[in-house]
């Protein structure tokens, strides 16, 4: 076809993609392969929300629902957010269940930013803000976070970066890529920043539940931050259920409203019966959720130990989410180069960190969510291989 959207001639391609494609094609010729480059938990998703999905099947919830999710799903999420994080909304009027993550935050900035407005994120970032952001017609604009400052937001650096068109701002912590958490200072600061330049904040927390040892704070909890918040967060990971696609918005009802008004134009809905199952899965997944994240850390704190005693990488110890993002500077490289390196020489599978905006560079992600085994045996693999340079 001749053309398309002038905005998306700047999207990206390769990246993740590149590397997948070419990890597959070792593997399919033989060669032992260790996954580390997708945020996906290897667990099964828990056996009681699969087999409420069954029943739901067999019930016939197989129609359209509510825009903004079934009642149940709704009041299930909004009993769990407070019961594990001290979050008020309103089931009626202060949420909205998406098809995933993904969704809500695109649907956000086109339901909240007009084309031409600036959103500030701070880099390295998941990757798919910046296509939501092109999708959008909107700026994103990189500040950093660095590991030399422990992962931790420096407000002037936002604060120089703001114009008149500046009008939202996205953190996600615990964060992907780099497996830091803010801590409520820091947020604070992001916030007292937020009200003062009258900025929306959208606060990614899909790994909310993956916290070790710190605590989970969200922005929209501080002083006056609720009302110019738009928190996110998702099954996806918490439950292991990536492909069931269901994530959801909680914020002011006036936000809401326009929310579900983009999302029922792309969606119309969650899929139904995905719905159903994550009634059970909120309702009854607390214990399921602390064995995994139990196990999570378990694998964190081996990689972060092992990777400690490998000359020339540095690493700062990840406190959230499930992803190491070691800076390999040391070793001559760049990100692409390292990564393939990796992937002949050891058989491990790690992301480049420009993947993740022009502030990853001099890193790589390797997300610790396979199994333990794979995990201790990619290291040795990895000490071997660079060992050798
Ligand atoms: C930070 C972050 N936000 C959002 C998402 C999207 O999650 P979902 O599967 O719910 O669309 C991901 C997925 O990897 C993520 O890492």
């Amino acid at each position: 076809m001749k053309s398309c959207n002038k905005r998306l001639e700047a999207m990206p391609f390769g990246g993740l993609y590149e590397i997948f494609t070419k990890a597959n094609k070792l593997e399919a010729q033989g060669k032992r392969i260790i996954h580390m480059e997708i945020g996906r938990p290897d667990y099964d998703s828990p056996d009681f929300a699969k087999e409420a999905v069954k029943e739901a099947l067999d019930r016939g919830q197989v129609h359209y629902t509510d825009v903004n999710g079934i009642e149940p799903l709704r009041k299930a999420i909004c009993n769990k957010e407070k019961r594990r994080f001290g979050l008020e909304y309103d089931y009626e009027t202060e949420i909205s269940v998406m098809s995933g993550a993904a969704e809500a935050i695109g649907v956000i900035m086109l339901t909240m930013m007009n084309p031409g407005e600036e959103i500030i994120v701070p880099s390295p970032f998941f990757s798919a803000y910046r296509e939501q952001a092109l999708i959008a017609g909107v700026k994103l604009v990189e500040v950093p976070v660095r590991m030399e400052d422990n992962w931790q937001l420096n407000v002037e650096e936002i604060e120089k970066r703001i114009t008149p068109n500046t009008t939202m701002l996205l953190i996600n912590t615990p964060n992907n890529p780099a497996g830091y958490v803010l801590d409520r200072d820091n947020l604070e600061k992001i916030a007292d920043l937020a009200k003062e330049r009258d900025l929306i904040v959208i606060s990614d927390e899909c790994y909310d539940e993956f916290i070790y040892g710190e605590e989970h704070v969200s922005i929209s909890t501080l002083d006056d931050m609720r009302e110019r918040t738009l928190v996110v967060k998702s099954t996806s990971k918490q439950f292991s259920m990536t492909g069931w696609r269901i994530g959801y918005v909680l914020g002011p009802a006036n936000a809401i409203k326009y929310i579900n008004k983009v999302h029922q134009n792309f969606s119309t809905c969650a899929t139904a019966f995905a719905q159903w199952g994550a009634v059970e899965a909120f309702n009854n997944g607390d214990s399921f959720i602390e064995d995994m994240v139990k196990e999570f850390k378990r694998r964190g704190d081996y990689l972060y130990e092992a990777f400690t005693k490998i000359d020339g990488l540095k690493i700062v110890k990840p406190k959230g989410a499930f992803y190491a993002f070691p800076d390999i500077t040391a070793f001559g490289m760049d990100e692409r180069e390292f990564c393939n390196y990796l992937m002949e020489e050891a058989g491990v599978v790690g992301v480049p960190g420009t993947s993740f905006g022009e502030y990853g560079k001099g890193h790589i992600r390797l997300a610790y969510c396979c199994s333990y085994e794979d995990v201790v045996e990619a290291c040795e693999k990895i000490k071997i291989a660079l060992g050798k340079l």
